[in-house]
């Protein structure tokens, strides 16, 4: 068969606390586990010619949870960057992010910032993490700076050059984890001819056979963005 491989993955990891849950643990093991399989996910991604890899790491909503929890996620992402920043730097990966970094822990905005600005002229794998990140506050904010720099009427152009992620390709393909149905605020804008995929795995256990069992299903999809695929017809 052959492979269509996304340029654009994006991946909503969800499934963290239930898998530790099943295993009678506290939440934040499940988040541990589920950055051992963002670090795998990454390599895998980049063997297989992926050119940008999204995640949804922390979501605006996500607030909402204990702060321990919170606490707990934001010092596992603590330890990524200090754990790979080798492997970005080595390996030609540029990190770029998308949300409102300035309200996470002032050490992790700079740990965050200093690896984006070290990674800046990568040209390999680019990684964008969602932090603080929903796709209704990425509008709002897009409409203001437009209201800001004297706007009068905006195109779906225009939009795209205020988002976050002005610089990357929509997705091609989003793949949300734990059998859940829904984007929950993720990339409202670009997701408009993505292809979605939601495996019942729960994100902790995602490996490169759920990997490519995701691109081989992508690579059945006929996407017709609104035209008619002749071959097909
Ligand atoms: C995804 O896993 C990680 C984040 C949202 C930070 P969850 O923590 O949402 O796991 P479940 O959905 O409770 O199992
Ligand atoms: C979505 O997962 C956000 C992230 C993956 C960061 P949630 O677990 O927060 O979403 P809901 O609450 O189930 O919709
Ligand atoms: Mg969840």
């Amino acid at each position: 068969m052959n492979l269509k491989i996304p340029k654009h993955l994006a991946i909503i990891l969800d499934g963290n606390g239930r898998w530790a849950t099943k295993k009678g643990l506290p939440r934040t093991f499940g988040h541990k586990a589920g950055i051992e399989a963002v670090k795998s996910t990454v390599e895998n991604a980049k063997e297989i010619g992926i050119k940008v890899l999204s995640f949804f790491a922390f979501s605006t909503e996500n607030w909402k949870r204990d702060k321990l929890e919170v606490d707990a996620i934001f010092d596992i992402l603590r330890n990524y960057i200090k754990d790979n920043e080798n492997e970005y730097l080595s390996k030609n990966i540029k990190l770029v992010t998308m949300g409102d970094l300035t309200k996470l822990p002032n050490d992790l905005f700079c740990k965050f910032e200093e690896l984006k600005e070290k990674t800046k002229a990568n040209d390999g794998l680019i990684v964008n993490i969602g932090l603080n990140y929903g796709g209704r506050d990425e509008l709002a904010r897009a409409f203001n700076q437009m209201i800001k720099d004297g706007k009068k009427s905006v195109t779906a152009n225009d939009i795209k050059e205020y988002l976050y992620t002005c610089d990357l390709p929509d997705p091609d393909f989003i793949i949300r984890t734990s059998g859940e149905q829904r984007l929950s605020n993720f990339m409202l804008y670009q997701c408009a001819y993505s292809e979605f995929y939601f495996p019942k795995v729960l994100w902790p256990d995602f490996n490169k056979k759920h990997l490519m069992k995701a691109i081989k299903v992508y690579s059945k999809r006929d996407r017709r963005f609104g035209g008619i695929n002749k071959e097909k017809k």
